[in-house]
């Protein structure tokens, strides 16, 4: 994203919607956060919008301090006249004039038509309406797609947690240019991260939470993280990983926990 920064940290909206969700987004940037990410399919553009608006009027924070994120669904997939308005209706939610990174949510390749759609995205970067362009949840069979069409997608928003690695499809979005986005970044209560040992050694010599330590692993890794939070306390707790690190061998420690498996959901086989 030539000239875009996009915070290491950012607030995960899915599920913190209405009055409650734009409370929970509000404390988060009263708390420090400055990056967030919504999208079309979570029904919260217009929480997300609120607290936005909230946090300006009090200023807490000016509008170019704030990295905001949305993506949009599978129907605006297609050229421009399908992805302007989609980027439009949006920024109407969201209230502001711009976003400053808009993801194309899942490939769904089935329908064949994400190039165009990156084509069409990457095109309104140069009006305005967004700073920068991505995908999500896009496979090194997709990115090789837009690459052969000129498309370099600078980030590419996955889910990677301690057990659910995927390093293949990392290394796969490293070697076309992109960074990685981790969603769903502490991973899943039923994967039982919080018993293994390499998280539980680095949780007793750092003093830190299993939460902090894993997404402690994930910075030091390079990637952008967006844990959600609705509480205030662990907001905090997800925003303060730089004040303590991981040895290398908590690292690989931690690395060793992948156990090969995919993420939850797979762009061949689902997507909205
Ligand atoms: N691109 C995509 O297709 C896609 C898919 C899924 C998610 N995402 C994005 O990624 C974000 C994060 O993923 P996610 O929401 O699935 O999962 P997550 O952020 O890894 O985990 C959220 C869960 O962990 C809890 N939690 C958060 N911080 C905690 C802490 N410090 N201590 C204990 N529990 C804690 C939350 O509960 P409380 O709220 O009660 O604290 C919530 O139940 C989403 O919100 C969304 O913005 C993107």
């Amino acid at each position: 994203m030539a000239g875009v920064e996009m915070p290491r940290i950012g607030l995960g909206t899915w599920r913190l919607a209405g009055e409650e969700g734009a409370d929970a987004v509000h404390a988060a940037l009263a708390a420090g956060y400055r990056h967030v990410d919504t999208a079309e399919n979570y029904g919260n553009e217009d929480a997300v919008g609120l607290a936005v608006a909230r946090a300006l009027a009090e200023g807490v924070l000016t509008r170019d301090e704030l990295f905001l994120t949305t993506k949009f669904n599978r129907e605006h997939h297609g050229g421009p006249e399908r992805v302007r308005p989609a980027v439009e209706a949006s920024l109407r939610r969201l209230g502001v004039d711009h976003a400053d990174l808009v993801l194309i949510h899942w490939p769904n390749p089935e329908q064949d038509r994400y190039v165009e759609t990156a084509a069409a995205l990457a095109g309104l970067v140069e009006t305005g309406l967004i700073r920068a362009w991505g995908v999500s949840n896009f496979t090194a069979e997709h990115l090789d797609r837009l690459a052969e069409a000129g498309l370099r997608a600078p980030v590419d928003q996955i889910q990677v947690d301690p057990v659910a690695a995927i390093p293949g499809w990392q290394a796969a979005v490293h070697a076309h240019g992109a960074v990685v986005t981790a969603y769903s970044p502490i991973g899943r209560a039923e994967l039982g991260i919080e018993t293994r040992e390499a998280i539980t050694a680095a949780v007793a010599r750092t003093g830190r939470t299993v939460q902090q330590v894993v997404l402690r692993w994930h910075l030091q890794h390079g990637r952008v993280v967006i844990p959600k939070s609705a509480d205030p306390a662990r907001q905090a707790e997800n925003l303060d990983l730089l004040s303590f690190s991981l040895t290398p061998v908590e690292m690989a420690g931690i690395d060793a926990l992948d156990d090969g498996s995919g993420p939850r959901q797979h762009p061949e086989t689902f997507g909205h």
